[in-house]
């Protein structure tokens, strides 16, 4: 493998693999994937994307096999309190919108819930032994762990524990196993980690630069463009109605004196509500455009 090139780590299949994909390809990366499907190509950016298992990702990323790695706060956390002090290093650089989900316990549709407390001497399924243990101890709980490397869903049925402490996302696996979730032990989300080694200038600079591309895919989603004509005496109480945004432009509209035109960036979703209420403040010709890129 070329040593030059960024090698970054995503999730083989699973919850993360499409976003993740998504966010390289919004930061301009073109991959080709070739008939082996654990490694793909950076075209147009010295990046190659490796596909594993989300669970070893924040060791190939720490052990510097990869140098970024895209990765559930769930996986990362799990595995940053098994190691203890020895891995301070695995930072994540972004948090992202992607992958949200919930660490949580659920019970059996039969069990009488009567609060966290009450679970002291029962069995806890999970493949989060060190979340689950870190939330119980947090509440003086003493509850039993039961370590499982997965089909923890059914733990319950198979009489190997009473509950279970499982990631919830649309929730439809534990209503297919008869559970309800009634406690929240993590909230989790998609975050970049990278390599706690120095990174030589070339590579570095790359990461740098992909962190602003990330940045500004994030900020991009929900921004708008306005634009929009008003009296100059209404500006003052239409740039309090725009949404999130900066000093707008003010241009002089051809053969008037007292309309301009304003167009602005607005960081927010701009709804019906506040087109409403600018055309009320005398605005006209309102027009709200997508913002496609957009770099700080
Ligand atoms: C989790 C969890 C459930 C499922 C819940 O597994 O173990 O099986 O997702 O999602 P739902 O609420 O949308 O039904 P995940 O896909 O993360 O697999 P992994 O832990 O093996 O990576
Ligand atoms: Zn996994």
């Amino acid at each position: 493998m070329d040593e030059a090139r960024l090698k970054i780590a995503v999730q083989k299949v699973g919850r993360l693999t499409e976003p993740s994909l998504e966010l390289l390809a919004r930061c301009g990366l073109q991959l080709s994937r070739g008939k082996d499907q654990l490694f793909a190509y950076g075209e147009n950016m010295p990046l190659d994307v490796l596909f594993v298992r989300d669970d070893d990702i924040p060791d190939l990323v720490r052990e510097d096999v990869c140098d970024l790695g895209l990765v559930g706060l769930n996986v990362l956390e799990e595995r940053r309190l098994a190691l203890g002090g020895r891995c301070a290093s695995l930072e994540s650089l972004r948090s992202l919108e992607f992958g949200r989900c919930r660490l949580s316990l659920a019970v059996p549709k039969e069990f009488r819930y009567r609060g966290v407390r009450a679970l002291a001497g029962l069995r806890i399924a999970t493949t989060y032994p060190q979340l689950l243990e870190r939330y119980l101890r947090e509440r003086d709980v003493a509850a039993q762990i039961v370590r499982l490397s997965g089909s923890v869903e059914i733990a319950p049925r198979l009489g190997r524990a009473d509950l279970i402490c499982d990631l919830v996302s649309t929730g439809s696996t534990l209503e297919a196993n008869h559970l309800t979730e009634v406690e929240t032990v993590l909230q989790s989300h998609a975050v970049l980690i990278r390599t706690p080694l120095p990174l030589p200038p070339p590579k570095a600079e790359w990461v740098e630069r992909i962190l602003k591309r990330i940045d500004g895919v994030q900020q991009v989603r929900e921004s708008k463009y306005i634009m929009l004509h008003a009296p100059r005496a209404a500006l003052g109480e239409i740039r309090r109605l725009l949404p999130g945004s900066e000093a707008p432009t003010i241009i002089p509209l051809e053969g008037s004196t007292d309309r301009v035109a304003v167009h602005a960036v607005c960081r927010e979703n701009v709804f019906w509500e506040t087109l409403e209420s600018l055309k009320k403040a005398g605005a006209s010709a309102l027009l709200v455009l997508p913002v496609e890129k957009m770099l700080a």
